[in-house]
């Protein structure tokens, strides 16, 4: 796909709420973006539970997808992916916009999530959206040398000064 950040009207991408016949094509993404992918059984599990789940289009082909679990008083990003091919374009950031307002559309203004520590470009986008490291789980990831550690970040969408 050849396109520039520039090129992206934010008409061309659009989400929907994940449905039992996109796990296919989410699970296809899943397999390729990371080492120790999700199952398809996962992400039925997740929709069963009532999880936020969204898929995010462009040229009417999924991209990237989302799942969030939310309580009564926080939300959890549990997985946040932007296939290969389509990386760099801003629509990670897309996404996460997205996410934030939906959560904070639900009354809730506390979002927590873990991610490896290795994984740099997560953590670039966690932090550019306001998000701060609040902790460290230690051997939290099975990784090629035995484990790696989660790091566990933050947002509280109602700090002084946030602003998405
Ligand atoms: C993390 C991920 C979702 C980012 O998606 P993306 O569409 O490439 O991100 P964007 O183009 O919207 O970039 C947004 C910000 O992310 C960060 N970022 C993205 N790619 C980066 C890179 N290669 N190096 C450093 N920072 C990067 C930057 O802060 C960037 O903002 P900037 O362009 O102003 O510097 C994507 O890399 C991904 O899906 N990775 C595999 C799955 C994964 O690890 N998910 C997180 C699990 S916790």
């Amino acid at each position: 796909m050849s396109m520039t950040r520039n090129g992206i009207a934010d008409l061309d991408l659009k989400f929907s709420q994940m449905d039992v016949s996109d796990i296919v094509f989410v699970a296809d993404i899943e397999r390729r973006n990371y080492e120790y992918p999700w199952t398809r059984t996962i992400f039925s599990d997740c929709l069963s539970s009532g999880y936020l789940c969204t898929v995010a289009n462009f040229n009417d082909k999924i991209i990237g997808y989302s799942v969030v679990s939310t309580t009564s008083h926080d939300a959890q990003i549990l997985n946040l992916c932007v296939d290969k091919d389509c990386r760099g374009l801003g629509f990670g950031e897309k996404i996460m916009d997205l996410l934030i307002e939906d959560i904070k559309s639900r009354g809730l203004n506390e979002i927590y999530l873990e991610v490896r520590s290795s994984n740099i470009q997560a953590i670039a986008l966690y932090k550019k959206k306001g998000f701060e490291l609040i902790g460290v789980r230690q051997n939290y990831y099975r990784d090629h040398n035995g484990r790696e550690d989660a790091k566990v970040f933050f947002l509280n969408t109602k700090k002084i000064g946030y602003k998405q």
